[in-house]
C-alpha cells in the first residue's frame, strides 16, 4: 500500500538548554583532560552515555581517589558529594542552572520552615540532591508525587517546591491540598519552563495526529511523563529510545494503518529534554524512508 505520511515535530521538543550545556561542558572536558568521568549519567539518555563511553568517558558513582576530571551531571549532586569530589579531582559543574536554582530554594525553604515537601520522583538524582539541601538546612523532608501522598503526613510548617521536570498539574494539586490544611506554608514552583513548554506542545500535537511518537531514554523522567500525557490524547502513542527500535515501530504503525484501512497517516514526534536534535532527525528520516 502506498502511504501518504505527514510528519510533524512538536514546536518545543528535544534537548533543552541544560542538556545542551552539559554536553558542551563534557565535550570541552574531553578535549582538555586526559581522564574524564561523569558523576552519574551526565543526562538520562542511554544513547548519549554510550557514545561518551566510546570517547573514553566513564560514569562513576562515588568520588575517586585517583583524580582526573569529574563532570557533575545535569541533575546535580548533594553538597556533601560535591565537596568530596572537589577534594580528589578537578570538578566541572554541569548542573543545569535551573536545577541549581531549585537547590537554592530547597536550602532556603529548609531554613525558613520545619518541614519541606518536594513534589517529585523518589530516588531521582535531582530529587536526592534537593532532599540533601533541605535536610542540611535543618528541615524534615518528604518526597511526594501526588496530593493523596500527603494525607497521612502531620504537617504544621511546610515549604513546598518541585523537581524541575514535574507537571504543573501534579505540583498545583499538592500545593492546593496543603493550602487547604490551613497550616503555615510557602509555595515555590521550581518547575522548569522547558518542561512545561514541551508538555504543552506535545499535548497539542498528540490531539491532532493518528500516531504519536515520544523519543528519549526510558530512564528519563521527563520523557516518560511526555509519553503519559500524549497517551491520554492519542491512543496510538509509542515510546522509542534508540534507532534499533525504529523498524519495529514502523511495523506497528503499518498495522494501525491496515486496521484502519487507511493510506494516510499523520505522525507526531516529540522528544524528552534529554534527547539531542540529531536523534530526532534520525527518526524523522527513518520514518520518511520506511513508512
Ligand atoms: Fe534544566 Fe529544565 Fe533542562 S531544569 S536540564 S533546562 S528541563
Amino acid at each position: 500500500m502506498l502511504t501518504n505520511v505527514n510528519i510533524t515535530i512538536a514546536k518545543h521538543a528535544g534537548a533543552c538548554y541544560g542538556v545542551n550545556r552539559a554536553l558542551e561542558l563534557t565535550n570541552e572536558a574531553i578535549s582538555e583532560n586526559d581522564e574524564v568521568f561523569t558523576y552519574g549519567e551526565i543526562i538520562h539518555n542511554p544513547v548519549v552515555v554510550e557514545n561518551l563511553r566510546e570517547n573514553g568517558v566513564r560514569v562513576i558513582d562515588k568520588p575517586r581517589e585517583e583524580g582526573g576530571c569529574v563532570v557533575l551531571r545535569s541533575h546535580g549532586v548533594s553538597p556533601q558529594i560535591e565537596e568530596e569530589i572537589a577534594k580528589l579531582s578537578k570538578v566541572i559543574d554541569a548542573t543545569c542552572p535551573f536545577v541549581k536554582k531549585a537547590q537554592v530554594v530547597a536550602k532556603k525553604l529548609g531554613e525558613n520552615h520545619k518541614q519541606v515537601i518536594i513534589v517529585g520522583e523518589q530516588g531521582h538524582p535531582e530529587v536526592e540532591a534537593l532532599v540533601s539541601y533541605a535536610k542540611l538546612a535543618g528541615a524534615e523532608v518528604f518526597v511526594v508525587s501526588k496530593a493523596s501522598d500527603i494525607s497521612n503526613l502531620d504537617l504544621f510548617d511546610v515549604g513546598i517546591l518541585s523537581q524541575t521536570t514535574q507537571s504543573n498539574e501534579a505540583f498545583d494539586s499538592v500545593a492546593k491540598r496543603i493550602a487547604e490544611k490551613g497550616v503555615r506554608h510557602e509555595i515555590k514552583n521550581t518547575i522548569c519552563s522547558a518542561t512545561a513548554m514541551r508538555q504543552k506542545s506535545a499535548i497539542e500535537l498528540a490531539e491532532t495526529v493518528d500516531v504519536m511518537i515520544v523519543l528519549g531514554g526510558r530512564n528519563s523522567a521527563n520523557t516518560t511523563r511526555l509519553f503519559d500525557l500524549c497517551k491520554r490524547e492519542c491512543d496510538s502513542t509509542f515510546h522509542v529510545e534508540r534507532s534499533s527500535e525504529f523498524e519495529e515501530l514502523v511495523c506497528q504503525i503499518k498495522e494501525i494503518l491496515e486496521d484502519r484501512q487507511s493510506c494516510v497517516v499523520n505522525v507526531g514526534i516529540t522528544a524528552g529534554a534529554s534527547t539531542p536534535e540529531s536523534q530526532i532527525e534520525e527518526l524523522r528520516e527513518f520514518l520518511e524512508t520506511n513508512l
